[in-house]
């Protein structure tokens, strides 16, 4: 199977962003993750379109952007217009979630599903066969650097056996917590796409080391 990492860039030093993208490019990084927070579905605030714009014009790679965003309907043509590739919008914050995916696609862009860690499975059972993605969240949303939820590795099996069943292809991408250490584990469970902010830019020997953690978390995976 052929992973995909998506380093996301809550962890990455805001005030060199531009290297920072640089430097996870060509480390081998397959997607941009960029975690979108509003202060009120998660504690945190984050970025926005602008800076989802910025970030567009530094890289080529596909921009993989979370929205943890309350209603996040009233912002996908902001965030599609801003160069999104991938919207993932959460069942959690939405009451039509049907539509709102409708209309991610209606703007040519590829959408995603994600769930948090205490959400049942079966609240997106309706809406796979519409998205690209599914997202399962293996933190709480809102920071980066917390440590992945041991009992979440059942709830990948499950949503792998869930979209297996769908005609069209459908990412398994799971985000929080993700470490070399770990990934192997979570690959093993069924995910093919791995976000992960500390466990790339928070390291010792920072933009230097990327290349060989990316390559450590990709041959586990194969291992
Ligand atoms: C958490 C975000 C994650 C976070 C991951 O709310 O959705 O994408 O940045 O960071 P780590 O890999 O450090 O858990
Ligand atoms: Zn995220």
């Amino acid at each position: 199977m052929t992973i995909k990492i998506s380093p996301s860039i809550l962890s990455a030093d805001f005030t060199r962003l531009g290297e920072e993208l640089k430097a996870v490019e060509s480390a081998g990084a397959d997607y941009v993750h960029i975690d979108v927070m509003d202060g009120r579905f998660v504690p945190n605030i984050t970025i926005g379109p602008f800076v989802v714009e910025a970030v567009r014009k530094a890289t080529a790679l596909p921009l993989d952007v979370h929205l943890m965003i309350e209603e996040p309907e009233r912002y996908i043509t902001d965030f599609a217009r801003a160069g999104a590739d991938i919207i993932t919008v959460h069942v959690e914050a939405t009451r039509h979630l049907n539509k709102v995916i409708q209309s991610i696609r209606e703007a040519g862009k590829r959408p995603g599903v994600s769930i948090n860690p205490a959400t049942p499975l079966i609240a997106i059972a309706e809406i796979v066969a519409d998205v690209d993605l599914v997202l399962i969240m293996s933190v709480n949303p809102g920071f980066s650097g917390q440590s992945f939820i041991q009992s979440i590795l059942d709830k990948i099996k499950a949503a792998r056996r869930m979209i297996e069943v769908v005609a069209h292809p459908i990412e398994l991408e799971v985000d929080g917590g993700i470490k070399t250490a770990n990934i192997a584990a979570i690959a093993k469970a069924g995910a093919d796409v791995f976000v992960s902010g500390s466990g790339i830019f928070a390291q010792e020997g920072g933009q230097g080391g990327y290349k060989k953690t990316i390559a450590a978390m990709r041959q586990a995976t194969e291992a």
